[in-house]
């Protein structure tokens, strides 16, 4: 199904970090149900995250992408920890569209180190990214989303939301923070018709995960490894014996929780934990 014919069709749908992985397929996912999309991201380097962010290219292929689906978007770079550029940009989508129906935010970085070793930088870039960043998006599309009587929330946090993980305490505790927010922004808004829920993927199929960085934290007794040598290692790691997910299974929980099925959940928590979830109290 695809454009005006879509569920979502005649809905404005706003989605951060959208130039790559599960932002590009959540947009993808949403505009082929017929909502108008605004994708964005910061398409420049990180300062802290080691290995590289999203280019503008990369945004560029996520519109072309939508467009040839036969969908409606617009791209536009917008860093989620600038809150006057997010209030800036949520104004003019309101402005611009008429409305604004769902919020998907995606953005996010990862870093690695100790808490003993952790610096200001590492702590503070993460928190505002992953939390504070999910928090200003969230705070400037609610009076829109009350005026109409009418929104969807979905926030991308992380199984390390849900569970201590060493080496990314900073990374597990912005993440666990976004689940208590929109857990209470679900409580402020649900007699408004908002609904506000957190999608917790375990590993995705995503440049977040492929990279030098992460391979050496889950598999620091190999030299350099390679794609296919930390394969059986995350598979290792999950009860389903998957090593990954592809960013289509978290725009499919998405789509749930933004769809009609959706309409009576709100303040949950979906783990998409390829069976981890299973060994949490
Ligand atoms: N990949 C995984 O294994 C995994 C697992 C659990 C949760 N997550 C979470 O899922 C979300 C999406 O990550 P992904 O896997 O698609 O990784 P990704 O690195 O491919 O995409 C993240 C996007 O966020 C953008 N971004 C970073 N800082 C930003 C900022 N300040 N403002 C706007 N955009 C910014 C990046 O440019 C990038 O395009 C993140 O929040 C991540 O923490 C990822």
């Amino acid at each position: 199904m695809s454009g005006w014919q879509g569920d979502l069709a005649g809905s404005v749908a706003l989605v951060t970090g959208a130039a790559r992985g599960q932002g590009r397929a959540i947009a993808r996912s949403l505009a082929s149900r017929g909502a108008v999309v605004w994708a964005t991201d910061l398409c420049s380097p990180s300062t802290t995250a080691p290995y590289p962010m999203s280019g503008p290219d990369d945004l560029d292929e996520t519109v072309e992408e939508i467009r040839a689906e036969g969908g409606t978007c617009v791209g536009e770079v917008l860093d989620v920890r600038d809150s006057g550029a997010v209030a800036t940009l949520v104004d003019r989508i309101v402005a611009e569209s008429g409305r604004l129906d769902v919020l998907v935010t995606c953005a996010g970085i990862v870093s690695i180190a100790p808490v003993a070793g952790m610096t200001d930088e590492q702590w503070s870039d993460m928190l505002d990214t992953n939390l504070t960043g999910t928090f200003h998006c969230v705070r400037a599309v609610l009076p829109a989303m009350a005026r109409q009587g009418s929104g969807r929330i979905v926030a991308i946090s992380s199984m390390s939301g849900r569970q201590g993980t060493p080496n990314l305490a900073h990374y597990s505790a912005s993440k666990w923070g976004v689940i208590g927010l929109i857990k209470s922004v679900a409580l402020e808004y649900a007699e408004h018709g908002v609904t506000a829920n957190v999608v917790c993927p375990t590993n995705v199929d995503t440049p977040m995960l492929h990279n030098a960085a992460l391979y050496s934290l889950f598999a620091p007794e190999l030299d350099n490894p390679t794609r296919e040598q930390v394969e059986s290692r995350y598979a290792g790691m999950s009860p389903m014996r998957i090593p990954w997910c592809p960013p289509e299974a978290i725009a499919d929980a998405v789509d749930h929780l933004v769809g009609d099925s959706g309409r009576f959940v709100t303040g949950s928590v979906l783990d998409i934990g390829l069976g981890t979830t299973a060994r949490m109290p």
